[in-house]
């Protein structure tokens, strides 16, 4: 059976593929129903540090001021053996194993929609990772929020980059992993701020903390890992990212998770926490929790995608043969791609229901 996870990053991309689907069409909605976590917070709170280690290779591009300027749909997918390598959608044909190349081309690929201005975009880039060392999961990683606009930049900049963190997480479906800093106060974070007000009871935000290595001397970050400082649904998870100092001496990350381990388990105050802290914990977590809500969405997923299925019928025998054109192929694609989920889709019901019970 095709791991669900998977199956929900294959019609993403197809939706996306297929751009401006014309007036009431349900991709858009279909599009929206679709499960997904977005990674916000302030500039250099972290998020990048994060997700290089959900995913334990150094991918990203790096720098101070606004790196992440659109939208990257980061896809991992768990291989059970073999030699790890990337895949963007704009390149389907080439595999890259070289991650500085991956790197370099994030880096192009932001430029090339943005003309090598410091302006955003909301078009997002599609990355997917097969590894032996990744759990399957589907990460966005959002461009940092930021109080100034700085040379080069529209005064409108910091507003155009919150409305497009809040387009993302205002939807129902987005899980929110909102990255703070230790080292600051909670309440002035920007990740709980803006996910306070989409979520106000917490109960689809998964709250990081990063730098719990950097706080003062003689402070820690108990109160806030418990939950007493700002309380959200899920329990925090706090983290121990590479430093500046570490990236520039290349510290791989295979020893940076170890550290990370070892950090918590052997300071005092967190010894306690230390079963649910740290990155490796953080991709299981929210890998198990995503399938959770995916499977719990089936039933009106499945019936978004049949009337989807029926809609992409029509337009396809109006069209004629439709193989033949570019948009012809491509609705057949998504075609395929919604069978696919229907077909899994019943096989998981099965699954769940044996023999056909009520739930
Ligand atoms: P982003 O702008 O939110 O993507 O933040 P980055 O991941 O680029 O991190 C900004 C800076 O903080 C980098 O120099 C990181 O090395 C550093 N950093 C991030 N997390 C930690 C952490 O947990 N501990 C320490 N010591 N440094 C960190
Ligand atoms: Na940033
Ligand atoms: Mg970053």
């Amino acid at each position: 059976m095709e791991n669900l996870i998977n199956l929900v990053n294959k019609l993403q991309r197809a939706c996306t593929a297929l751009g401006d689907f014309g007036e009431g069409s349900s991709l858009p909605t279909l599009w929206d129903a679709l499960p997904t976590i977005a990674v916000v917070g302030g500039q250099s709170s972290g998020k990048s540090s994060v997700l290089e280690s959900v995913v334990g290779k150094d991918f990203l591009p790096r720098g101070s001021g606004i790196v992440t300027r659109r939208p990257l749909v980061l896809q991992l997918h768990r291989l059970d053996e073999g030699r790890e390598y990337a895949e963007f959608a704009h390149q389907p044909r080439k595999r890259f194993t070289d991650f500085a190349a991956v790197r370099k081309e994030i880096s192009d690929e932001t430029d090339r929609e943005t003309g090598r201005t410091k302006q955003i975009s909301s078009v997002p880039i599609y990355l997917s990772i097969y590894s032996p060392n990744v759990v399957n999961l589907t990460l966005i990683d959002l461009p940092g929020l930021t109080k100034v606009a700085v040379e080069g930049q529209s005064e409108s900049i910091v507003q155009d980059i919150e409305n497009m963190v809040r387009s993302y997480i205002e939807k129902p479906n987005c899980i929110i992993l909102a990255v703070s800093p230790a080292n600051q106060d909670l309440a002035t974070s920007d990740a709980i701020k803006i996910a306070r007000e989409v979520d106000p009871q917490g109960e689809r935000t998964f709250g990081v903390l990063t730098k719990i290595d950097l706080m003062d001397k003689g402070t820690d970050a108990v109160d806030m890992l418990e939950g007493k400082s700002y309380k959200l649904k899920f329990p925090w998870i706090g983290v121990v990212n590479r430093s500046q100092a570490d990236i520039n001496k290349s510290v791989d990350m295979i020893a940076a998770r170890r550290r990370e381990r070892e950090y918590f388990a052997n300071t005092p105050e967190y010894r306690h926490l230390a079963s649910r802290m740290g990155s490796e914990h953080l991709g299981k977590v929210l890998s198990k929790h995503l399938e959770t809500v995916i499977k719990s969405r089936i039933p009106g997923l499945q019936s978004l995608i049949n009337k989807t299925i029926i809609e992409l019928e029509t337009e396809l025998s109006r069209l004629g043969k439709p193989i033949a054109t570019d948009a012809g192929g491509k609705l057949y694609m998504i075609m395929e791609i919604c069978r696919a989920f229907d077909q899994t889709f019943k096989e998981h019901l099965d699954g769940i229901r044996p023999g056909g019970d009520k739930v």
